[in-house]
């Protein structure tokens, strides 16, 4: 009703009883037309060679809820450039030219349900670029270079069905991530730098997994193919998983290096308890100096080195005492009181190796005279 519609110059433009399609797709535009109708409820401009977006291309289509600009040469977009389509439904990027995510690009998307960036370049993506996409039921980001994304954005995506990174350089997945996305129905991590998968109970209730093919809704399917996957007791929980047998390989540890995951017995998928190799027996040192103890510890995985001080106390980064990756624990400027046996534990899940420490501080000549 109303005005009568407009149609950009070489666009086709439908209506569909009562909603407006605009077909602007393989038309050689170098950007979005700026004359169309702002009723438009459907908006194709694929197969162009638009290189930006600005603010004011999508500005009040409110009833925008399907946009779909594959395959043009997009590297930009101006932060809040769809901030007005309240009511978008997909939003379709796959095959541009970006190379990041940047926080407010998607500000305002609050109804998206499939978000598909794969085939770009990405690199980056802003701690805070998904806070407004939370009702995604699908997001692609495969094809892409990314180290990670924000976990704790996805974490929150309650309708997720379909979540694909593949062919990227993700080499860690938080343990939780899926802990509450009951509706996940497909996961594929293929071909990243992925280590171990965490266990989470979504991935309990996959009865087959198949890398392609028919997925019944019953069933949940998880592709992890060309992965680094280091075959110990860590990922005995995805053995024990029933799948048709696939061609994952295991990268790590020596003994189980390109053999097939779903050949290996279960009894290989080991852990190494930890065995402290190197640790400082006793040490002296002088009041108000700093002292140096050192624990060195080996397994599979690579073990977790905690200190307890004479008292009983877990030792964590303080004013006075630093503890590293690599276990050492450095105390800044000893007192006397530091005087007694340091525990140094190392722990893996495999399980603990425990070595006593045995510091003295000497009282400094001073001391003595005001006693
Ligand atoms: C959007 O709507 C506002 C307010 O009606 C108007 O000032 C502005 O020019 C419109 N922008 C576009 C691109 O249609
Ligand atoms: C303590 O601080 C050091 C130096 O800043 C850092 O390398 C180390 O990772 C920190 N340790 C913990 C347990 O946070
Ligand atoms: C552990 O790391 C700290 C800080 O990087 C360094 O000063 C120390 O020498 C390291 N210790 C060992 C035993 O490698």
């Amino acid at each position: 009703p109303g005005d009568p519609q407009i149609c950009p110059k070489r666009c086709v433009c439908q209506i569909l009883s009562p909603n407006l399609a605009t077909l602007c797709a393989k038309k050689g535009l170098l950007f979005v037309p700026p004359n169309i109708d702002r009723r438009t409820v459907e908006l194709r401009l694929a197969d162009n060679f638009v290189t930006n977006i600005k603010r004011k291309d999508f500005a009040n289509m409110t009833s925008l809820v399907d946009l779909t600009l594959s395959r043009n040469t997009i590297s930009f977009i101006t932060p809040h450039a769809f901030a007005d389509l309240r009511n978008l439904r997909a939003l379709h990027l796959n095959s541009n030219r970006l190379t990041k995510i940047t926080n407010d690009m998607f500000s305002g998307l609050s109804n998206l349900h499939h978000l598909i960036l794969n085939n770009n370049q990405l690199t980056l993506i802003s701690s805070t670029a998904f806070d407004d996409v939370f009702a995604l039921e699908e997001l692609d980001l495969s094809y892409n270079n990314l180290e990670t994304i924000p976990w704790d954005a996805v974490e929150k995506m309650v309708s997720l069905h379909t979540l694909s990174l593949d062919h990227n350089m993700i080499d860690n997945i938080p343990k939780g991530t899926f802990s509450h996305l009951h509706k996940m129905t497909r996961l594929d991590v293929t071909s990243n730098k992925l280590q171990k998968l965490p266990p989470d109970p979504l991935f309990q209730r996959a009865q087959v997994l198949a890398t392609s093919g028919i997925i019944s809704p019953s069933t949940f399917a998880l592709s992890f193919g060309g992965n680094p996957l280091h075959c110990n007791c860590e990922l005995l929980w995805l053995r024990r998983l029933s799948r048709e047998d696939d061609l994952e390989t295991c990268a790590s540890p020596p003994l189980l290096t390109g053999r097939y995951f779903w050949s290996i017995p279960e009894e290989e998928f080991l852990c190494e308890p930890p065995l402290i190799t190197r640790h400082t027996h006793e040490m002296r040192v002088l009041e108000g100096q700093r002292a140096t103890l050192r624990c060195k510890a080996r397994g599979d995985p690579e073990p977790a080195i905690h200190w307890i001080s004479p008292e009983g106390k877990l030792i964590s980064n303080a004013t006075r005492s630093l503890v590293y990756d690599n276990g050492t624990l450095d105390i800044l400027i000893t007192t006397v009181k530091d005087t007694g046996a340091f525990t140094c534990i190392a722990s893996n899940p495999a399980g603990e190796a425990t070595q006593i420490v045995d510091l003295h501080i000497i009282a400094a000549a001073h001391h003595h005279h005001h006693h």
